[in-house]
């Protein structure tokens, strides 16, 4: 096969920035993605339905001319999230769904929760009214292992706000383990989970051996080869809990280049093709479509996406290594691999 006609995708995880970051990113995501669930950790956090539609109105102010692109957005949970303002913006279409981020897990994560007993008025009104929780799946226990705080938070933390509040729906986000791919396999229809585009296609070699890679550095940061392996048999397994979000998460090299870099890769601009080549080389390119354009749409409760995107293989693509932002660079995500797959215009 050569040329693969599917249903427009969405990136049911997105980190878009704000200002000139915002505008030099967007285009490369609106260009192949119809939708995308976009993340509120800005500095201060979207955490009100005010904030919301003020930071939609400035991602709708720096789409590209002629694009339909559409943002899904989202409220960063705080201990002081108020229930009414949240419904309000879930009933009205503002939202689609609620971020738990543990306090401290992740970049720009200290207005997070750190007491889940807080937050549980919240979430069970939340199951009440259908309305999705993300969640950032890693502890914060600074005695746990880095490359253990995915499973460790599934036991202490996920698992018990599960099954304290019946009836939320949760979406474990970028999932990196094992444990998460069987977690979410037992999970019932309330459970999914999102895959990052590199969490498939590197494991911890690519950031640590032959030379320390800070391009690689995301959080949760990727773990051994075997659990990239069950990520890939997830993704392309055609079961509907599992779909894309990219986690795309563009800094400035600037700000990852130093002695204490900033977690997140930049891979907006390479991921149809990058996936596209997975998923030809696991003989799986007729579930891409799934899980890009379909299982997110049907767990979100949104229409699926009307028009079309073809993809076409030839000679090995290729993508700038970096985009201008303002003054700074982002570096696009290096798949160490050819890719052949490109996106017709
Ligand atoms: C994200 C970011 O930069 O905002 N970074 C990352 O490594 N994935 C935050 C997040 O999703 O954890
Ligand atoms: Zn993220």
């Amino acid at each position: 096969m050569d040329k693969l006609t599917i249903r427009r995708p969405d990136d049911m995880h997105l980190h878009l920035r704000d200002g000139e970051m915002l505008r030099a990113v967007l285009p490369e995501t609106a260009r192949h993605f119809s939708r995308a669930l976009v993340m509120p950790n800005l500095v201060p956090p979207v955490v009100t339905g005010r904030e919301a539609t003020a930071y939609r109105d400035r991602i709708l102010a720096a789409k590209p001319q002629g694009s339909d692109f559409r943002p899904l957005m989202t409220l960063y949970l705080t201990e002081d999230t108020d229930v009414h303002d949240m419904r309000a913006a879930f009933e009205s279409g503002l939202i689609t769904a609620v971020k738990l981020y543990p306090a401290g897990a992740t970049t720009n994560s200290a207005s997070g929760v750190a007491d889940f007993t807080k937050v549980k008025p919240v979430l069970e009104e939340m199951a009440r009214i259908g309305l999705p929780l993300c969640v950032h799946g890693e502890v914060t226990d600074p005695t746990v292992d880095i490359f253990d705080r995915e499973a460790v938070f599934i036991d202490r933390v996920l698992d018990p706000i599960r099954r304290d509040v019946p009836g939320l729906r949760v979406v474990m986000e970028h999932i990196t383990t094992s444990d998460a791919v069987a977690y979410v396999r037992d999970g019932g229809e309330d459970l999914a989970a999102t895959i990052t585009t590199h969490h498939l296609v590197i494991n911890r070699n690519h950031i640590l051996a032959g030379g320390i890679k800070p391009h690689y550095y995301c959080l949760p940061v990727a773990k051994r080869e075997t659990h990239r392996l069950a990520l890939v048999s997830a993704a392309i397994s055609g079961e509907a809990a599992f779909f894309l979000g990219t986690d795309s998460a563009p800094h400035a090299d600037a700000a990852k280049l130093l002695p204490c870099g900033c977690a997140g890769c930049f891979t907006a601009t390479n991921t149809m093709s990058v996936l596209a080549e997975l998923f030809e080389s696991e003989d799986a390119l007729d579930r891409l479509e799934g899980f890009i354009s379909v299982y997110g749409a049907a767990f979100y409760r949104l229409p699926p996406n009307a028009g079309t995107l073809t993809l076409v293989k030839g000679d090995p693509v290729t993508y700038p290594a970096s985009i201008a932002a303002g003054d700074d660079f982002v570096t696009v995500f290096d798949p160490d691999m050819p890719l052949h797959w490109r996106v017709e215009d």
